[in-house]
C-alpha cells in the first residue's frame, strides 16, 4: 500500500519486477548493452560453446565479484562502470533464466562480431542480439502498456561495440608469421560497416534514438598478437584495418544522422585512448605495462588465462590492479574503470558530439 501511496505522484510509475513492485522516477533512461567480449557479462555462460568464449571459471572474478561470473576480467567490464554512473543497478545479460528488462539487459556475445561468419555457431552474433532487443521490448510492452514502454525505449541509451573479431578473422598465422589475409581490405569493413548499420537501423526502427558507439582499438597491440610476434611488437597492420573501420564507423554514424529523425549519438575515440594507455602505461598507473595479468609466455600473451583452454600451466599476477589487460585480450576491472570513465564524461577531443553522460541527458 505504501508503494501505491508513493506512485500515486505523476512523476512516479508502479513497476513490478522479480523482485517487488517498485516505484521509479518516470523519466528513468535505461541501458541496452550489443557487442562483443568487451562488453560481454556472461552471456556465453548460457550458450552451447567452447571454453575460449567463455569466462565462467576461475581466475576470472577474483578480485571484485569473488566469482567467476562470465565476465573476461578480473572483475567489471566497462557497462558495468557505465550502469554504475547511470545510477542504474547492475545489468544482467538477456541469457539469465530470470532477466529484469526495466533498467535496461546486456546482449553481448564474447568472440561476437557484426559477420554472421565471425564465429559462427559459437557466440550471439549482432543480428541476433538485436532480435533479442526485439522479444525485450515486446516484454516492456507487457509490462508497462505500450505507451510507457515506448517512452522508456525512446529515453534509453543503446550502447554498441563491435568488429575487433570480425577483423582477427583476417590473421593468418603460418610457421610464427603473422600476415593478413588476401582479402579486399576496404571490402570487408565496407561488408562489416553495412552490418553494423543495419542493426543500428534496426534498433531505431524499434523506437531507440540515442546510441552510444565505442570505435575499435589498435587490435594488433592486444597481448595475444603481439606475443605471435618474435619480438613482441605490434602488430600494425592489423591496426590499421581497424583504422579504416573507424574511418567509416565516423561516415556512416553522420549519415544515419542525416537520415533518421531524432538520432542522437556520443561517439567514443576508444583508439585514440588506449593507444594512449599502451604508449605510456606507467603515466596511467599501470604498472604491468602492456601485458596481461593472466596467461603464458612472451607478455602473458597465450591465451591460457584458467588452464582450460588447451594449456594447462599459466601465470597469474599479483596484483591485477597494476595491469591494463587481464588475460590476453581483456582489460582489468581498473582499466574499465578507466575506460569508463573516460567513455561516460570524458571531454569532446574523445567524445564527439557528446560524452555518455551528456546523451543521457538529452
Ligand atoms: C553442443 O556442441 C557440441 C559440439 O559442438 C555438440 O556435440 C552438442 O550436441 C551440442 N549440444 C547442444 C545442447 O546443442
Ligand atoms: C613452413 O616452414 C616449413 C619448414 O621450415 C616449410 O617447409 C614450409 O614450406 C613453410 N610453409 C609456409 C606456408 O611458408
Ligand atoms: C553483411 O555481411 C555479409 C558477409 O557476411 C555481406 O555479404 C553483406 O553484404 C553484408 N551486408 C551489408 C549490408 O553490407
Ligand atoms: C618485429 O618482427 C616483425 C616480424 O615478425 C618485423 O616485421 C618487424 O620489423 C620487427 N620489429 C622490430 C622493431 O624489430
Ligand atoms: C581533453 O582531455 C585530455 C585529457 O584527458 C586533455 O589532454 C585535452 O587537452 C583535453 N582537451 C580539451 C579540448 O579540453
Amino acid at each position: 500500500m505504501f508503494l501505491l501511496v508513493l506512485c500515486l505522484s505523476s512523476s512516479s510509475i508502479l513497476i513490478q519486477t522479480s523482485e517487488a513492485q517498485i516505484c521509479l522516477p518516470k523519466k528513468h533512461a535505461a541501458l541496452f548493452v550489443f557487442g562483443d567480449s568487451l562488453f560481454d557479462i556472461g552471456n556465453n555462460n548460457y550458450i552451447n560453446t567452447t571454453t575460449s568464449y567463455q569466462a565462467n571459471y576461475p581466475p576470472y572474478g577474483q578480485t571484485l565479484f569473488k566469482y567467476p561470473s562470465g565476465r573476461f576480467s578480473d572483475g567489471r567490464m566497462i557497462p558495468d562502470i557505465i550502469g554504475e554512473f547511470a545510477k542504474l543497478p547492475l545489468l544482467p545479460p538477456y541469457l539469465h533464466p530470470d532477466p529484469d528488462f526495466i533498467y535496461g539487459v546486456n546482449f553481448a556475445s564474447g568472440g561476437s562480431g557484426a559477420l554472421l561468419q565471425t564465429a559462427q555457431g559459437y557466440v550471439i552474433d549482432l543480428h541476433t542480439q538485436v532480435r533479442y532487443f526485439k522479444n525485450v521490448k515486446k516484454v516492456l510492452r507487457e509490462k508497462l502498456g505500450d505507451e510507457e514502454a515506448e517512452a522508456l525505449v525512446k529515453r534509453s541509451v543503446y550502447l554498441v561495440n563491435v568488429g575487433s573479431n570480425d577483423y582477427g578473422g583476417l590473421l593468418d598465422v603460418t610457421n610464427s608469421t603473422m600476415t593478413l589475409l588476401p582479402v579486399d581490405k576496404q571490402q570487408y569493413v565496407d561488408f562489416v560497416i553495412g552490418n553494423l548499420t543495419n542493426a543500428i537501423q534496426e534498433i531505431y526502427e524499434l523506437g531507440g534514438r540515442k546510441f552510444g558507439f565505442l570505435n575499435v582499438g589498435p587490435i594488433g597491440c592486444s597481448p595475444v598478437i603481439r606475443a605471435m610476434r618474435k619480438n613482441g611488437t605490434c602488430f600494425d597492420e592489423i591496426s590499421a584495418v581497424g583504422r579504416l573501420h573507424n574511418v567509416e564507423l565516423s561516415k556512416m554514424i553522420l549519415k544515419l544522422k542525416k537520415q533518421l529523425n531524432g538520432f542522437k549519438y556520443s561517439l567514443h575515440d576508444f583508439y585514440a585512448v588506449l593507444s594512449q594507455v599502451l604508449t605510456n602505461p606507467s603515466k596511467y598507473g599501470f604498472k604491468g605495462g602492456a601485458g596481461g595479468c593472466c596467461g603464458s609466455g612472451t607478455l602473458r600473451g597465450l591465451d591460457s588465462c584458467g588452464g582450460n583452454k588447451g594449456i594447462k600451466e599459466y601465470e597469474l599476477c599479483e596484483n591485477p590492479n597494476d595491469y591494463i589487460f587481464f588475460d590476453a585480450r581483456h582489460p582489468t576491472d581498473k582499466a574499465s574503470q578507466f575506460f569508463g570513465q573516460l567513455i561516460w564524461d570524458g571531454n569532446y577531443t574523445i567524445n564527439k558530439p557528446y560524452n555518455l553522460k551528456q546523451l543521457f541527458q538529452l
